[in-house]
């Protein structure tokens, strides 16, 4: 063996103990990830407020607790790229603050089945149900999964205000308002003859329909409710990302 230089030989030290090795390697991908991770906290683009953007209603949250209990995430994801196929295909690419109220968020990985960011509103109430109870009854090549049961699961809200609490400790901000007509909220937003109007200013935006068709409130209900909003916050004709961005 040549005669190393001392910088080389020190190393030698490093690879002939596991623990300093560990511990300097730790040290390394460390810095890599703060580097890559500290801007986020302060770039504008991750960071602005955008409007429209707003928390989910508690049956929309509902919702979005089934379509997690369910998986669907590991068959869709939820963010458009900002590559033109993507953007032609499902709408404008997904801004950081449309999933800022989402913990834990749903960007996915896997597209088994299309992007869903921006499903809501594309379909009829009617054709959610269809499809959900039976997917290849309207997309016959379908592999989706049916979910016929949701229809059959009755839900009163009963632990609803918690939920919000729940989402409250983590950051969203949830008034002592929305918390206390957190019930109510939950019934009539699959009622349209009830007294919705707090809910909409609560929640500007929110759908009001009989998702499912069935006078029972159901996990088809809030799912379906969740779906329709997916996307629909931001008012894309009216926003202007800012170009020196
Ligand atoms: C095994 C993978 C898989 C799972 C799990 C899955 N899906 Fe799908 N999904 C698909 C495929 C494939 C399609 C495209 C064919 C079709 O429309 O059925 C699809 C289509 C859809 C569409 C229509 C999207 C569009 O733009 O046309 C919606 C909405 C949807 N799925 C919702 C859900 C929900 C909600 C769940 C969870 C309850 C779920 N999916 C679970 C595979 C899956």
């Amino acid at each position: 063996m040549p005669h190393q230089s001392g910088f080389i030989a020190r190393h030698a030290i490093l690879e002939r103990s596991p623990t300093l090795l560990f511990v300097f390697s730790l040290l390394t991908v460390s810095i890599g990830g703060i580097v890559e991770i500290a801007p986020l906290f302060y770039l504008e683009n991750t960071i602005e407020e955008v409007e429209g953007v707003r928390p989910y209603s508690p049956l929309e949250l509902a919702g979005r607790d089934v379509y997690i209990r369910e998986g669907c995430y590991v068959c869709h994801s939820q963010m458009i790229r900002p590559m033109r196929d993507e953007v032609e295909r499902y709408g404008h690419y997904s801004l950081a603050a449309e999933s800022k109220y989402d913990h834990p968020h749903q960007w996915g990985s896997k597209r088994t089945g299309p992007d869903l960011a921006r499903v809501g509103g594309r379909y009829s109430d009617a054709w959610h149900v269809d499809h959900l109870m039976d997917p290849q009854s309207v997309v016959p090549e379908s592999i989706m999964p049916k979910y016929a049961f949701l229809a059959d699961a009755v839900i009163d809200g009963e632990r609803i205000e918690d939920l919000l609490r729940t989402h409250r400790f983590v950051g969203v901000p949830y008034t002592d308002e929305m918390i206390a007509s957190a019930s109510a909220d939950f019934t009539v937003q699959a009622d349209p003859d009830g007294d919705w109007d707090g809910l909409v200013e609560r929640y500007p935006g929110a759908v009001v329909s009989n998702f499912d068709g069935q006078p029972e409130l159901t996990e088809m209900d809030a799912l379906i409710a969740y779906l329709q909003m997916l996307g629909t916050l931001v008012d894309f004709s009216t926003f202007t990302p800012d170009p020196s961005r």
